[in-house]
């Protein structure tokens, strides 16, 4: 009716979509996240704290979740790892199922869901509860019945999210997710002072998202040069593998352009194989773990602290940068058709035939990245899809919340 669609206009402001809406909202949703959690250096999860001797006592992590949120957890994944000192494995809800995984009680599982009502996670989160693991929620909805039927979690508070594809929830979920690893690994002395770095990149992280959201205009451009192709590749590793996947994702999903993220590290075993001089791909390549060496940088009167962390730090660099520098490199005695997402300033160094287009962003602590890395590509889906003339916010044969299985 003509009531509801004014409505409608009404609750998106001065968006055309509620995509275009949520992906600009990320700033805010993200501060909202992070409210009263980070004080003094010091993270406070209310909805964890009963828990957190048996968490850290657990055997190992379980991820688990379907779709944006499967993607959210994957990102989160390295730093989980890296703080806790517990392995972490990743389960797709129906999978799960489907194999009757094992699971112990010496696990935490944890489930994450946008809406906490997708029937695979709640059929998985059940599974899990009848083997006797704690079983710990990441939702935005309270109330949902994953926050009622989960032993303990954290709200994600990314505020209501409309447009089926998922993109201020992602983002929330891996500050969230990257909040608990924190909170789990506060007692290790020999983490501290990355999880310092960790924090004071939270603090600062609604700023950088704004600065990337200016990108809107670029991505737009990009999305012109696109419109026509049958298919879009993206690559990552690391941290940013699943930056790759949720951006093949977002496109797949509401511009109904066939895309693929992949594991950069398996190009060569069978991938390559499709490079040629048509085939759009997006390679990411920003720099990783090389924030300690900002850090010590300020701190001049360490100077053989900071004149040691250089070199260490310039070793590291080189090892894992070499590693995306020689993708990119194979990819270009292929002729690939390269999209480089990398840190700024580095668009020399990594395109320094200057043949491919670049999308420059900034560098964040390592763990923080997916976080600015997605919303190029939240951006460049939404005007695929828009210059297409698909529907941004409900695309055919999905909906926002799958309640069977
Ligand atoms: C559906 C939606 C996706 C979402 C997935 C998981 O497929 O279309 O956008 O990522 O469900 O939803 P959840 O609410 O569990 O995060």
């Amino acid at each position: 009716s003509v009531l509801n669609m004014e409505v409608e206009q009404i609750k998106k402001g001065d968006f055309d979509h509620f995509m275009k809406k949520e992906i600009h909202e990320q700033p805010g949703s993200l501060t909202t996240s992070m409210r009263g959690r980070l004080k003094d250096g010091i993270v406070g999860l209310g909805g964890l704290k009963d828990h957190m001797r048996t968490i850290r006592r657990s055997r190992r992590i379980i991820f688990i979740g379907c779709g944006t949120s499967f993607h959210a957890a994957l990102a989160a994944r390295p730093i989980m790892e890296e703080l806790t000192d517990i392995p972490v494995t990743m389960e797709i809800a129906s999978d799960m199922l489907d194999r009757k995984a094992l699971i112990f009680k010496e696990d935490t599982a944890v489930f994450v869901s946008q809406s906490g009502e997708t029937a695979d996670t709640l059929l998985a989160l059940e599974y899990a509860l009848e083997n006797g693991a704690l079983c710990l929620g990441v939702t935005n909805t309270v109330g949902s019945t994953l926050a009622r039927k989960t032993h303990c979690g954290v709200h994600i508070n990314a505020g209501c999210e409309i447009g089926v594809a998922s993109t201020k929830a992602y983002t929330c979920q891996i500050v969230v997710m990257v909040m608990i690893a924190l909170a789990i690994g506060s007692d290790k002395l020999s983490t501290l002072a990355k999880r310092e770095d960790i924090i004071a990149g939270l603090t600062k992280l609604p700023e950088q998202v704004h600065d990337v959201l200016e990108l809107d205009g670029e991505m737009k451009s990009l999305a012109e040069s696109l419109i026509d192709e049958q298919s879009l590749l993206m690559f990552g590793r690391g941290n940013n593998y699943a930056t790759a996947l949720e951006g093949a994702l977002k496109v797949k999903e509401v511009a109904l352009m066939h895309s693929e993220g992949m594991l950069a590290g398996e190009m060569k075993h069978g991938p390559l194989a499709l490079v040629d001089e048509y085939l759009p791909i997006i390679v990411i390549a920003t720099r990783d773990d090389t924030f300690r060496l900002c850090n010590v940088r300020d701190n001049n009167s360490h100077l053989f602290y900071c004149f040691f962390f250089l070199v260490s730090s310039c070793i590291i660099f080189l090892f894992i940068y070499s590693k995306q520098q020689s993708v990119i490199q194979q990819l270009h005695a292929r002729k690939g058709r390269l999209i480089v997402m990398c840190s700024k300033g580095d668009a020399s160094l990594v395109c320094p035939d200057g043949r491919s287009r670049v999308i420059e962003v900034p560098q964040v602590v390592d763990c923080l990245q997916p976080i600015i890395n997605i919303i190029p590509l939240q951006l460049l889906a939404y005007h695929l899809t828009v210059l297409r003339g698909y529907n941004v916010d409900q695309p055919r044969n999905l909906a926002k919340s799958v309640t069977t299985q």
